[in-house]
Order: structure tokens, then sequence, then C-alpha cells
């Protein structure tokens, strides 16, 4: 299984880590059923699996890796650390804990999943990522769901600046600030639910290009997402869409296409907003 029938390009973070583009989400996949989805994405050429404590399935998606028969340098795994575990000595801890659950001696990344601000613990949390960083014990990290006010704030205080910031972006939220802010600080962006959940897919400018260029709804919001130099991480249980999912790579979109999804942002989140979620 060890050749891919697709190679997806890679991103080079700002520590030289090279990051597929394009990646495979778990997020609300039962554990048992975990196994199987990841199975099917590694043997269709997803090379990058994106997990957390919370999802309650880095246990299903070691199964996978382990018996996949791929060497860990094909593969880039990301985890998080969830909130009720902020703080220094709790996040090595849960860090081990990942480690142990997929079976792994290190991440590729690993993210402070939400800032939590209520807690304000997240400067301590990244304090033990710059730990495990600096001891080798992890290639990149990085935070999800930052706003601009917490990832300059965490610049300031930290050693490191983070690698990456994973957030909800789709063309129903474009979280152009949040973007900008990423930019500034050279931080790559990383699409959650970059299909909306599906909630984008019926939406006739989509549909219209998909359309004329043969491609599903879903491939179109890919590319966009691709063309904007974006990692992009969907998910999905079902084989066909997992395939056609990282079937995105014969197909460019023109810049009257990437405006008229550019011109889809209405505010339209799907998850709670960072600066009010402490979980
Ligand atoms: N950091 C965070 O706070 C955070 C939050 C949310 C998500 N994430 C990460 O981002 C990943 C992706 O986000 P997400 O799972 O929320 O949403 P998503 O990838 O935008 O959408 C997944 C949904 O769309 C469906 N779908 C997938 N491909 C499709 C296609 N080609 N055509 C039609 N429908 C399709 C899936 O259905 P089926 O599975 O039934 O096929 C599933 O219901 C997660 O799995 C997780 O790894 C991170």
């Amino acid at each position: 299984m060890s050749t891919a029938p697709t190679t997806v390009p890679t991103i080079t973070l700002t520590n030289g880590i090279e990051v597929p583009q394009l990646g495979f989400g778990v997020f609300q996949v039962p554990d048992a059923e975990t196994t199987a989805a990841v199975a099917t994405a590694l043997a269709a050429g997803y090379r990058s699996i994106d997990t957390a404590a919370i999802y309650g399935n880095e246990a299903g998606v070691g199964r996978a890796i382990a018996e996949s028969g791929l060497r860990r340098d094909e593969l880039f795994v990301t985890s998080k650390v969830w909130n009720s575990d902020h703080g220094y000595d709790s996040t090595l801890r849960a860090y081990d804990e990942t480690l142990a659950k997929l079976g792994l001696d290190a991440l590729d990344l690993y993210l402070i999943h939400w800032p939590a601000p209520a807690h304000d613990r997240y400067l301590e949390t990244w304090r033990a990522l710059e730990r495990l960083y600096a001891d080798g014990r992890v290639r990149a990290i990085g935070v999800s769901n930052f706003e601009p006010e917490h990832l300059d704030r965490l610049v300031d205080a930290g050693s490191v600046v983070p690698a990456v910031n994973q957030v909800e972006l789709h063309p129903a939220l474009q979280n152009r600030d949040v973007i900008a802010a990423n930019a500034r600080h050279g931080i790559a962006t990383e699409a959650w639910s970059p299909l909306a959940q599906g909630a984008v897919l019926a939406d006739p400018v989509i549909t219209a290009i998909a359309a004329r260029h043969g491609k599903t709804p879903a491939q179109v919001v890919l590319r966009w997402h691709l063309q904007q130099g974006r990692i992009v991480i969907p998910k999905s249980v079902t084989p066909s869409r997992i395939a056609e999912n990282l079937d995105v790579f014969d197909v460019t979109l023109g810049d009257d296409e990437l405006a008229a999804i550019d011109a889809l942002d209405r505010d339209g989140r799907t998850g709670p907003h960072p600066a009010r979620f402490n979980g």
C-alpha cells in the first residue's frame, strides 16, 4: 500500500516541516468506525490525519496507521490538547496519553484545540508545547480557533511562533481577519469544516461552477481553499466521498470563479465563537 494513487502537494511551515495541503479529518467518527475510515483514506492516498483527544478516536486512528504498512515518515499526524487539560503539567500528561492511544513516539503537529479564554491558561499550555518542541518530541506546534487577539498575546509571550492556526473556514464563514493575522505572524492557515459540514454544497453559485468543470460541489469548494494556499482536512466516512475529496488536482478555478465564491461570505459559523467557548 506504499504507492499512493494520488500525490498531494505540500505546504512548508515556518520551521521547514512539510505538511500535505489536503488531509483527512475524523471529528464525530466513533472510535470503532475510525479505523476503517482512516484505512480507506490511506489507501486512496491521504497521508495526513487530523484527530484530537476530545474526538475519542485516537486509538482508532492508531490502529489504521499500524495496519497500513506505511512508514511513519510517510505520514503527517495531528492531534490537539483539550480545554480541560490546559496548564503546563496537564498538557504534558495529555500529550503522553495522546501518543499512547495513537501508538506513536511523536506527533507531526500538536495544537491547542481552543484558546478557552475564560480559563486564561493558554499561555501556560503553549509553554508546555514549546517544551515538547524544544525536546524534539513533536515536529511542529500550533493552535486552533485562535482569534487575532489570542494570537497577538501568544506571540508576544512565547518564544516559538505557532506553525499553524486551524480555524473554521468555508465559503459561508471566510474569517478574513483571522487569515490576515495568521499571515502577519507567518502562520499557516488550516481550514476546519472546509465543506461547512455540507451546508454550502447546494449553493447555486457552487453547483454552477461544478457543472462547468465536470466536478462536484465539494471538489469546487476544496479547490477554492487550495488555490488560496490553505491546508484543508475534509471529513467523510463514505468511501466514494473520501476518494472524491482527494480527486481535486486536475482542475483549476478561474479568478472570476474564486471571486464568486468569495462573495458567499455570510458569517455562517457552524461551531461556537472562539472568544466565548471554554468547553
Ligand atoms: N479544531 C477544531 O475545533 C475543529 C472543529 C471541527 C472540525 N475540525 C476538523 O476538521 C475536519 C473537517 O471538519 P468537519 O468534519 O466538521 O466538516 P467537513 O469536512 O466540512 O464536512 C463533513 C461532512 O460533509 C460530508 N461530506 C464530506 N465529503 C462530502 C462530499 N464530497 N459530498 C457531500 N458531502 C460530503 C460528510 O458526510 P459523510 O461523513 O457522511 O460522508 C460530513 O457530514 C474534522 O473532521 C476535524 O478533523 C476541527
